[in-house]
Parts: structure tokens; sequence; C-alpha cells
């Protein structure tokens, strides 16, 4: 049977500790209920005796989850555990975590003590803590450059006053995964009564290792893990619960698991997210937007031939509903192939080699391809086969200048030149183009839209045409240029008019 390895969640209480990422009562709310829907076994709620407002996210908190263990953070004083057993009021499931430092540094340059008496306060608060609560945690503090030794002393001193949990941080990610395993190895073999309590990891990430200390802390004995979503936290943030819950996952051969629905992990992701207004970095693990992103004609080759060449999680087990497959220069006929299928565009074997080449053009003049841009690119290779199309197009316009525009047309084959005038570029070049085309329609909608925070914005226009008759023709285009962008959506709209407005032109002779 697998071994159990209990989540401890410190979104809201360590994560929160970011600055800028203060949440209100009620986002605390929305927050923990995502957690207890993801399966979390603790939440740690806050730190009641620090401010009113979190004192009282811990009572609301308290009121709204019923499975998890709702946990409060005090330090080794009195009057902070009074406060969190008062916060804990109402929660179904609650526990105290109460601790002190155990690091030389902590215990002579900050508390300003000594060994002994931080081991008699540390003892001290577990006691008072149990008065108020049956499952007390107790944290030494920087305990990952704490000396083994003594730090043994005090994990058995906390445990015969009552502790259940004995948390063991890496206050400052100072550890290397071996050395925070030979950490926990050394309690497991040397604390009396070791079994009456679990073991906790709580990393934090100053050296990018938060996640290996805590996977060596659990193979070593540690039945907990405490960490964040999106690994948030302090400075350089705390052990991520989506890295250590897929390791887990992934190697089954650890035999470790969780209470954890993974499908939740990725809404969760975001949720924290956008609430705390914490961007996830891109190469996140498992929930950074390119985690299932393939970016190389390979490995999109691959990955289409079978997902696991190149990923070892399917994305749908973290909610994530589909790898993506990131179009750009780099990417090859099979990828522009699947994702123009997902599109409903369906080619045979040669007419892909057409589409491709107009496909290469534009990735060579952006750097990501969009299903957005792929429907421009398939309405350009479709109006390649129109009936008239713009072949060039001039426009001088300008303050105290008439508006005038010169256009090439391609109509059937036949190359015609029109000029006109009108009250601005795109009007001139309209007015150009209709003194020979179907001047029997009107335009009856023109919607000009421009996408960008720069100078490079694509324009898109929608053009509404109507004939005689009342019946309506939508055309689409999309150019760097608006005035191009116009006139290429009206003439997608005239060509879609038909044959016989188009005989018309003929007629005429142009
Ligand atoms: O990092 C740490 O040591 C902590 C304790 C307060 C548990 O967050
Ligand atoms: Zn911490």
């Amino acid at each position: 049977m697998a071994n159990q390895l209990y989540i401890f969640d410190t979104t809201l209480r360590d994560g929160e500790q970011v600055p800028g990422c203060k949440l209100n009562t009620e986002e605390k709310i929305i927050v923990a209920k995502a957690l207890e829907a993801l399966g979390v076994d603790v939440i740690e709620a806050g730190f009641p005796v620090s401010s009113p407002g979190d004192f009282n996210s811990v009572r609301e908190l308290s009121k709204a989850t019923s499975r998890p263990i709702i946990c409060a953070l005090t330090r080794a004083v009195e009057k902070d555990i009074e406060v969190a057993a008062d916060a804990l009021k109402y929660a179904k499931r609650k526990r105290i975590h109460t601790g002190i430092g155990t690091s030389f540094l902590h215990i002579h340059h900050k508390l300003m003590s000594t060994e002994e008496k931080v081991l008699e306060r540390a003892v001290n608060a577990v006691k008072y803590a149990k008065k108020y609560v049956e499952e007390v945690e107790f944290y030494a503090e920087d305990a990952g450059r704490s000396d083994n030794e003594y730090l043994a002393r005090v994990v058995e001193a906390v445990i015969a006053a009552g502790a259940t949990v004995i948390n063991i941080p890496d206050t400052t990610g100072y550890c290397l995964p071996e050395m925070y395993g030979a950490k926990i190895k050394y309690l497991m073999e040397h604390v009396k009564d070791i079994e009456k309590a679990i073991l906790s990891t709580h990393c934090h990430n100053d050296l990018g290792m938060a996640t290996a200390n805590s996977i060596m802390g659990v193979i070593n004995g540690a039945r907990q893990v405490e960490v964040t979503m999106n690994g948030i936290g302090e400075r350089a943030g705390n052990t991520s619960l989506e890295e250590v819950v897929m390791t887990f996952k992934s190697h089954k051969a650890l035999n470790i698991e969780t209470n954890i629905n993974t499908k939740n992990i990725y809404q969760t992701s975001r949720l924290v997210s956008n609430l705390m207004n914490m961007p996830v970095q891109p190469n996140k693990a498992i929930v950074g937007r390119n985690a299932f992103a393939h970016s190389s004609g390979i490995h999109q080759d691959g990955v289409l031939k079978l997902r696991e060449n190149y990923e070892i999680i399917d994305p749908v087990e973290v909610g994530v509903q589909e790898s993506s497959i990131l179009l750009s220069a780099r990417s090859g006929r099979a990828a522009l192939r699947h994702r123009l299928s997902i599109l409903g565009y369906v080619f045979e074997e040669e007419k892909i080699d057409e589409v491709y080449e107009h496909f290469l053009k534009l990735a060579d003049s952006q750097k990501e391809i969009s299903d957005e841009d792929l429907e421009n690119l398939m309405g350009k290779v479709h109006r390649d086969k129109q009936h008239v199309k713009l072949d060039s197009l001039k426009v001088t316009s300008g303050k105290g200048l008439v508006p005038s525009a010169v256009v090439h047309l391609d109509v059937l084959g036949e190359k015609i030149e029109v000029s006109g005038t009108g009250v601005g570029g795109i009007d001139a070049a309209l007015n150009a183009i209709r003194s020979v085309i179907n001047k029997n329609e009107f335009i009856d909608e023109i919607l000009i839209q421009a996408f960008s925070r720069t100078t490079l914005a694509l324009g898109k226009v929608h053009v509404q045409l109507k004939n005689q008759a009342g019946k309506m023709f939508h055309g689409f285009a999309a150019h760097q240029d608006l005035i191009t962008a116009s006139i290429e959506a009206y003439l997608d709209a005239v060509n879609k008019m038909g044959s016989i407005e188009l005989k018309k032109i003929k007629e005429k002779e142009l």
C-alpha cells in the first residue's frame, strides 16, 4: 500500500506574505474553497495575532470550509496562542502552528537567548497550545541551518510535550537536497518517539531547490509537505504544490500518494495568480503557459505521433485541456496541418505545400502564429484564387490635400488601373474601384479595428455589402496597412457576390 503524504497549503499565510499579494477576507474564502476542492489536507489560513484582518480571515475561513484542517500560525508566545485559538473557534478541524528559531544565528542573534531557554520556550508553547487544541504543530525556524543534534533534542522535547506534527523549515532556502534529506533521516533515527508525530517539510526556494529538498525530505521519512500554489512565498518563494504532487504521481516507484485532485491544479493556479496579481512565469513547471507547449518542428512532429515522445505528464491530468503546438517559423507541415484540421481546414497532401509557403512567409514576419492569423492566412490563400484581386495601391493624403488613390487590380487575369478621390484614403481607393465594379452594391457597414500596443498593429477590417435585392455579403481582411486591409476586405465581399456581378464588370470592358 502506498504511503499517504499530507498536503499542507500555506498559500494564504506564507504565500500571502509576498509584497502585493495581500487578499481581503472574501478573496481568501474563494481561494480556501478552491484549495478544499483541490483536496489539500491542511490550510494555513493566517497569523491571527498579526492583524485584525488576519484574525478575521482565519475565523471566516474556519466557517466557510469543512474538510481540511484549518491551521493558524503563532510565535512561541502565550498571547499569540490565545488569539489563534479564538480565531479557530468555528473550525470543524483545527490546528495551532507554533514555534521558535533553533539555529545558532536565530538563538543568539535574533532571539538574543540561549539553547536551553529556547528549548524551554518551545516546550511551554506546545503545552500551552495543547490546552486549546488537540493538534499542535511545532516549527523549528531555520531548521535548515540548525545543528542536527540540538534540533533532535528540541524535537524530542516538543513531542513529549504533545506536538503531533513537527515542521523542519529550511527557512532561508540554504540546504542542498542531500543535506535536507539527511537532516530528516537523522531525526527519524535519533528522536525518541518520533513515530508519535509526523515530520513536515517546509522549504524555501532561495537556491531554486525547494521542490528537490521537499522530495528528499519525503524520501527520508517526512509525511507532510508545506507548499503554496505556484510556489509563491517570501523572497524566492516556497515549494510549489503542483510540483511535489506531480512528482509523486509521475514516479510511482516512490510509493507516495496524496489526496490532491490533480485535475483541479491548473484552475486553482490561475485563480491564485489572478486574485494575487502574481503572474506565473511562462516556463513554470506544470502550470506555466509553456509547460505543455511545443515549438520546435521535431518536437511537434514527435508529440503528434505519440504525446509521450516529449511529455511526461498528460496535460489533462492537471486540468490543461491539451498540449499546444505553437506555430512559428520552426514548425513543420505536420504541425500546420494538425492545427488547420482543428480549425476545420482539411487538405490533400499536395495542397498543404502551397499553404505552408504562405505560412512560412507570415511566420518569418512575426514570432508566433495564432489561430486568428491562420484564419487570416486561409482567407489570403482563398483570396489568391479570387476573380478580382488587389495588385497594388497608392494613396496620397494629408493635411490640405484632396485624398486620392491609384489602384491596380487583377480582374479575371486582366490588369487594370483605376483612380479616384474621396474624403479620406480609404474612401478614395473605394471610389476608384467602385468607378468600375458593381455600382449596384452599397456598403452597409465597415468595421475597422487595430490590435496592438505598438505601431506594428495588425489592422482587421470587416465589410458588409448589400446588393440591390438586399442580400448581404461579408468580407474580411487583415493587413498591417489599414487602407490595404479595407480594400482587400471590400474585394473579399465583392468576390462573394458571385459571377453574375463579375460578368457585369467584364461587360464594361474594363
Ligand atoms: O519559513 C519558515 O520558517 C516559516 C515558519 C514560520 C513556519 O514560514
Ligand atoms: Zn516559510
